[in-house]
């Protein structure tokens, strides 16, 4: 019988994955898998269940009321999870916290298979995953506990869900937890993970689409590109790789093998440093072609530290230009990511 996998994002950032079987409403689902989404009436009169859908296609179901769900909030991507029967994967946004809603992180273990170092910037971390693999939306990312330090660092999967191996890209900074840690580690270790995380996600595609990466950042976007490559996406995608210092650009072999596999994708690289030798120095905003931009029907994705996150704010407000979605994760050493 067919199934769907219905990712549930709570407000807090924790996302849990239910299995929705086909003819069966969300509320059903996700109270099987001991998840108590908000409800009250559970027959579509109270609106207690309110959601947002933000990808999937799905059945709202005829026997609410409009008290309940109206026209303009079922326009606008709301669903009522007691109604709801999904027709697809579906990815659905949840006013509330995880711990409101009795449920948690998922925890899982890995074994290290590779580090490898990439200049004196950044180390790609290979992973097995020791059961099944995990189940995450392309972009998100996990916290990796630092064995032995009693603390952990947050990282975006740079790989693509459904796969028990997967890889991380670390940024290098000296003296830091993980950075120490990863000097001494060797294949065979164990680490402890939890998530996944995050409402940094690709969303469903339906125009070109702009992804900006800033240093390590570019972690998600080879994820969300892999997934777009296994759905033979034909869709418009340029992405704008800004570093620091020449030796900050890494994986760039990594993003070239997606022009191959990607019909429509382009991308360019962009090194701050006045001293470089780059080809385009400055800033990624300096070399954001007006094309990319498709006169605002874009969706712009944005993963890097927070000056890059204002600065192509701004660039956005002082150039009138007002994408149709800006989602962006901004990122610091040592500290969760702040999502938007
Ligand atoms: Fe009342 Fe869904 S729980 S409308």
């Amino acid at each position: 019988m067919t199934s769907f996998n219905i990712a549930l994002n709570f407000e807090d950032g924790v996302t849990r994955f239910v299995e929705c079987k086909a003819g069966e409403k969300v509320l059903d689902a996700a109270f099987r898998a001991r998840i108590n989404l908000p409800m009250d009436c559970s027959d579509g009169v109270c609106g207690t269940c309110k959601c947002r859908a933000e990808s999937g296609r799905y059945d709202l179901g005829d026997e609410y009321i409009d008290d309940a769900l109206t026209e303009d909030e079922k326009d606008s991507g709301l669903v009522l999870t007691c109604q709801m029967i999904p027709e697809s994967d579906c990815v659905i946004a949840v006013p509330a916290s995880s711990t409101a809603c009795k449920t948690g992180q998922s925890t899982f273990a890995a074994t290290v298979t590779k580090i490898e170092p990439h200049n004196d910037a950044a180390v790609v971390l290979e992973l097995d995953v020791d059961a099944a693999a995990p189940v995450f939306l392309a972009g998100q990312y996990v916290n990796i506990d630092v064995p032995g330090s009693g603390q952990h660092r947050s990282y975006s999967f740079s790989s693509a869900p459904g796969e028990t191996k997967i890889s991380f890209l670390i940024k290098k900074i000296p003296g830091g937890v993980m950075s120490t840690w990863l000097d001494s580690a060797q294949p065979g270790h164990k680490v402890e993970l939890t998530g996944p995380l995050g409402s940094f996600y690709l969303r469903a595609v339906e125009r070109p689409l702009l992804f900006l990466a800033g240093g390590t950042g570019l972690a998600p976007f080879l994820s969300m590109l892999e997934v777009l490559a296994r759905a033979d996406s034909q869709q418009k995608v340029h992405l704008i790789y800004g570093v620091t210092r020449d030796l900050d650009l890494v994986q760039v072999q990594a993003i070239e093998a997606f022009t191959a596999k990607l019909p429509n994708f382009t991308f360019s690289t962009v090194v701050a440093d006045a001293a470089s030798a780059h080809p385009r120095k400055g800033w990624v905003t300096q070399h954001m072609p007006a094309e990319s931009l498709n006169d605002g029907d874009v969706d712009v994705y944005l993963c890097g530290p927070p000056p890059m996150v204002d600065a192509v704010r701004k660039h956005f407000d002082d150039n009138g230009v007002k994408p149709n979605s800006f989602h962006y994760e901004k990122f610091t050493p040592n500290a969760a990511p702040v999502t938007a």
